[in-house]
């Protein structure tokens, strides 16, 4: 099963992707995950990528797309994955269908975490990451067991660099600008399942459960 996330940032593609990975047992593939530890090792593609995430603006696609093509050649993606954050921009996704009708295959669902602008600047502020598993917390309405400790793998939690209102608001206008767009893209193509992920996280998953049976 291949599965795109969509949604705004903050609109929980990321906790979705997590609990979607570890019920069908398919990999998590974060683009956003992927550049944020190329950034911790110090690779000359983290110091790029930098530039533009702590301004809120997209990665440039020739840095984006051979990236996410090289990590779905892996072997653990035979049997399917989740792609969150990626595909962000028509030419993104063209590639990606064009990569894989190549292999006579497609993306089985493209399901968009629907979450109005005014409940993501709040959402934000109060989110913790595992550095390590990309696991995301939330302060008041996901907070983990243990206070700053991932539940998952025992790392300490951080705050992501790009979490600052004035960034998310940059990245909110970016994500209307450019990838709201793919919305329509998978709709022409009807795959596109669309679920309220302003409700409990475990009701918008139940929800995404039905969708993918
Ligand atoms: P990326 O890491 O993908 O960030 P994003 O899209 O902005 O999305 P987020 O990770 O911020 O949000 P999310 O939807 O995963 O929400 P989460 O589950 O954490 O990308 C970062 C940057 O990398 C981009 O800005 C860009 O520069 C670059 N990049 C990445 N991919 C790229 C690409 N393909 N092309 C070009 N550039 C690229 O949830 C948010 C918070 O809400 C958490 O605290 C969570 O606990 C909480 N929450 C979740 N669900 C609920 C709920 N139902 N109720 C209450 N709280 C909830
Ligand atoms: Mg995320
Ligand atoms: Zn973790």
């Amino acid at each position: 099963m291949k599965i795109i996330m969509l949604g705004a940032p903050g609109a929980g593609k990321g906790t979705q992707a997590q609990m979607i990975c570890d019920k069908y047992s398919i990999p998590h593939i974060s683009t956003g995950d992927l550049f944020r530890s190329n950034i911790k090792n110090g690779t000359e593609l983290g110091k790029k990528a930098k530039e533009y995430m702590d301004k809120g603006q997209l990665v440039p696609d020739e840095l984006t797309v051979q990236l996410l093509l090289d990590r779905v050649a892996n072997d653990d993606c035979k049997n399917g994955y989740v792609l969150d954050g990626f595909p962000r921009t028509i030419p993104q996704a063209e590639v990606l269908d064009k990569e894989l009708s190549g292999l006579g295959d497609k993306v089985d669902f493209a399901i968009n975490v629907d979450v109005p602008d005014e409940n993501i600047v709040r959402r934000m502020s109060g989110r913790r990451t595992c550095p390590k598993c990309g696991a995301s917390y939330h302060i008041e309405h996901i907070p983990p067991k243990k206070e700053g400790v991932c539940d998952r793998c025992g790392a300490e939690l951080i705050q992501r660099d790009d979490d600052k209102p004035e960034t998310v608001q940059n990245r909110l206008s970016v994500y209307h600008e450019q990838t709201q767009p793919l919305i329509n893209f998978y709709d022409e193509k009807a795959i596109l399942k669309t679920v309220d992920g302003t409700k409990d996280l475990n009701d918008v998953f139940a929800d995404i459960v039905a969708i993918l049976g």
